[in-house]
């Protein structure tokens, strides 16, 4: 018997066109997710790009002092969405503070016309009284008044703007406004008096609080001079200081004709005065600095019916652990 061998061969063809078939699977799908991937991220730098450009033609409008330009929202909530609302907020705020600002020197400008126009015909009629050699004495006296007003405005002015930047909180300092308050009303009971009326007070001290000591001193003095000067003889009026909670609430009360509640807003402007103290003496400045003086001291600041009369309430944070 001869010798024979038996070799058993398998044919590799059917693995290798596996082989290709997976591996040419494997590149289209690479090659594929390669595609969407370009695709999508090409996209999105499209989106980011022209969202960055309508954000650099908003800001440069905004640098050229265009205040109701606003960043686009696209509604997705991502970072720029989230950095573009804050930014919108920012400017809301802004535009209505410039706003404002904008609003009350148009309103100083107004008010401010009335006694440069009485200088001016004061002047005129000095000048027209030298021409026909007359002595214009008494007009030049009126002058001279009429400009110191004005530059009593103008001071009055200055100090409001100076209370409202605040500087002066960093010289805050511990103050009993119950002592404060009485020493204030010590010192205007004779006036009271004199302009034939009363002027109680009722602190229980010490009310401390902190403070600048020369504003709320001035602070109530201009609002007792109100109700001397706003109220006829025969008003009564009452000041009070005492704890409420985390508060000292300073009062001032009087039994005047009061301010109608469609006003109680608008004397706290700067200059504005009720129709019918137009003829009294003062600027319209007493009530603005109140209101500077509260906000800087983070006071809150209320003009309520005293039934009959006016009642300003200040409502102070009140500080413990002074001795
Ligand atoms: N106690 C009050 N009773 C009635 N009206 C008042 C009283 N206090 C203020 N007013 C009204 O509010 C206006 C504004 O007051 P404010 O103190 O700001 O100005 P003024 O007293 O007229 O002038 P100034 O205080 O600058 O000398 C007054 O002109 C007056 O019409
Ligand atoms: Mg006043």
């Amino acid at each position: 018997m001869g010798h024979y061998s038996l070799t058993v061969g398998l044919s590799n063809a059917d693995q290798d066109v596996l082989q290709a078939d997976v591996l040419a699977s494997f590149g289209w799908a690479a090659l594929a997710a390669l595609l969407a991937a370009l695709a999508v991220g090409t996209d999105l730098a499209v989106r980011v790009q022209a969202r960055m450009t309508v954000t650099e033609a908003t800001a440069a409008r905004i640098a050229q002092g265009d205040l109701s330009a606003r960043l686009p929202i696209t509604g997705k909530g991502d970072d720029l969405d989230r950095v573009s609302q804050a930014v919108n907020a920012a400017l809301e705020r802004l535009a209505s503070v410039v706003e404002a600002s904008q609003q009350v020197s148009s309103d100083i400008a107004h008010d401010l016309r009335t006694p440069l126009n009485r200088l001016r015909i004061n002047l005129l009629e000095a000048a027209q009284k030298l021409a026909s050699g007359e002595n214009p004495e008494d007009d030049l006296t009126a002058a001279l008044a009429q400009g110191e007003t004005i530059d009593q405005t103008f001071t009055a002015l200055l100090r409001i703007a100076q209370i409202e930047a605040g500087a002066r909180r960093e010289k805050f300092a511990p103050v009993d406004l119950a002592a404060l308050v009485a020493d204030v009303a010590d010192v205007y009971a004779n006036v009271a008096e004199d302009a034939g009326s009363s002027l109680a007070w009722e602190t229980h001290g010490p009310m401390w609080v902190m403070g600048d000591r020369e504003l709320l001193t001035q602070t109530f003095a201009n609002l007792i001079e109100n109700a001397i000067r706003h109220c006829p003889p025969g008003t009564a009026i009452a000041l009070a200081v005492q704890a409420e909670g985390e508060h000292v609430t300073a009062s001032i009360s009087d039994t005047g004709p009061g301010i109608p509640v469609a006003e109680r807003d608008k004397v706290l402007r700067r200059l504005y005065r009720l129709e019918k103290s137009r003829t009294t003496e003062g600027t319209g400045l007493g009530l603005a600095l109140v209101k500077a003086v509260t906000d800087l001291h983070g006071a809150k600041l209320i003009l309520t019916d005293a039934a009959p009369g006016l009642r300003v309430i200040m409502q102070f944070v009140r500080i413990h652990g002074v001795a």
